[in-house]
């Protein structure tokens, strides 16, 4: 039988970024003739249900399934029985957290799947190298959602830098902030092993990467542990890293997750960045639009992000629209272009048209996995930088970093 041209989809994952993002773009892009069956893995079936109550009008296949399992009955392997019958025009989505993504990735290429992985790609360089080594292996396509790539707000940045509107890079100051709920409620139980450096930090670092293309040379971080070891947790409050770019640039970045609940906005956000012929300034918090109603006080709102509109295509439904939606969907586009391209060509032929087209991708915008190492080195080094009393760190020629002598 030929191919319908839709990809099947297995979500592994199914939490809070799955529920608000990635599965209502799977849906979108099932309407729109892209993705055919959905398979959602979770770590238990409670979690599987929640999805289907949220979302009661959509088919998918959940596992463990709430029908055959309790809902607390962990099965941390089952998405391995899912992606066995993931059949020849899959993708496997990676949203579980970020310390499982590097196996789960490893598997979905060698099952011979394509991938898309949130944010960040793995947590160690080591880890990103397999990745790289196993999807140029087996030509797999294999995108870390690095969703501000496609922010209209951080392109035009890259536009305006790379026709050399702004000149020669000097500095940059990012800043990225989440309320205290993040670490004390929804990621209680992994905050201290991670930062808000390394869970959104790291996408103003791959926004400087994106935008100007240079790599990073050497990092210092710094970070306070005042608010949340007063309510037991041993994670910091706030990181900050300087980092210096192979042209001497310098990115300030600056993250917290101890924001007021009472904030306008969920995320604190925005970007500078200053050359020898201009500058770059944007609040990627504040839009210039703001809801205020008795119910919910005073809110600013990103339109940009992933905001639920009246659709223009179907009467009384919705349509999700901004870079939270593109971000998955270009990747999932792009992979459907992969294999419509490939489909009835040998197998050679299909290698060698994987091979050029990859290459030829990563060369540009997208985020594969070559381009995703650098948040990861960052990611590390800053790591590395706090556990050693705030000291340099550089890399070395695989973006592998050490203490600097
Ligand atoms: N791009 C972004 O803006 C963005 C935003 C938030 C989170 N993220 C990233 O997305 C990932 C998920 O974040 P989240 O906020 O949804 O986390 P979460 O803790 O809410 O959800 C993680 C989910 O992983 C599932 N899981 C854990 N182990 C599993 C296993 N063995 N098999 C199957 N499922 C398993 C659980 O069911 C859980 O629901 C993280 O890597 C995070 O850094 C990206």
């Amino acid at each position: 039988m030929s191919w319908d041209e839709r990809l099947d989809v297995l979500l592994i994952g199914g939490g809070m970024i799955s529920q608000e993002v990635v599965l209502p773009t799977l849906f979108q892009d099932r309407r729109r003739g892209i993705v055919g069956n959905i398979a959602v893995s979770s770590l238990n079936s409670g979690i599987t249900k929640q999805c289907r109550e949220l979302f009661p009008k959509e088919e998918f296949s959940g596992h463990p399934d709430p029908d055959k399992y309790a809902a607390d009955d962990n099965q941390p392997m089952m998405y391995r029985e899912a992606m066995a019958t993931l059949g020849e025009h899959g993708v496997v989505v990676v949203a579980t957290p970020d310390h499982l993504h590097t196996d789960m990735t490893l598997e979905a290429i060698e099952a011979g799947h394509d991938v898309i992985v949130m944010k960040p790609l793995c947590l160690k360089v080591d880890e990103a190298h397999k990745v790289i080594e196993a999807a140029e292996r087996r030509k797999a396509y294999v995108a870390t959602d690095y969703h501000k790539r496609m922010d209209r707000a951080v392109r035009l940045a890259r536009y305006r830098v790379r026709r050399g509107d702004l000149g020669e890079m000097l500095h940059g100051h990012a800043w990225i902030e989440e309320p205290k709920y993040m670490p004390l409620k929804q990621f209680r139980l992994w905050a201290h092993e991670s930062s808000p450096f390394e869970y959104v930090g790291v996408h103003y670092v791959d926004a400087w990467y994106f935008i100007t293309g240079l790599r990073p040379k050497r990092v210092a971080a710094f970070g306070q542990k005042k608010f949340l070891p007063s309510t037991g947790s041993d994670a910091y409050d706030a990181v900050q890293a300087v980092i210096e770019w192979e042209d001497g640039s310098v990115l300030w970045v600056q993250t917290s997750w101890v924001c007021s609940e009472k904030n306008s906005a969920m995320t604190n956000q925005g970007l500078q960045i200053s050359g020898t012929k201009g500058e770059y300034w944007a609040d990627h918090k504040f839009r210039n639009l703001h809801i205020l109603t008795d119910d919910d006080g005073f809110e600013q709102i990103n339109p940009n992000f992933f905001r639920h509109y009246e659709s223009w295509e179907r009467g009384n439904d919705v349509e999700y629209v901004g870079y939270g939606y593109e971000s998955i969907s270009r990747w999932l586009r792009d992979i459907r272009q992969l294999h419509i391209a490939t489909e009835g060509m040998s197998k050679d032929e299909a290698v060698a048209h994987r091979e050029k087209q990859l290459r030829d991708w990563e060369a540009g915008q997208r985020p594969l996995p070559r381009q995703a190492l650098i948040g990861v080195a960052v990611n590390e080094a800053v790591r590395l930088s706090l556990d050693n009393g705030n000291a340099y760190v550089v890399f070395d020629g695989e973006m592998k970093p050490g203490l600097a002598n």
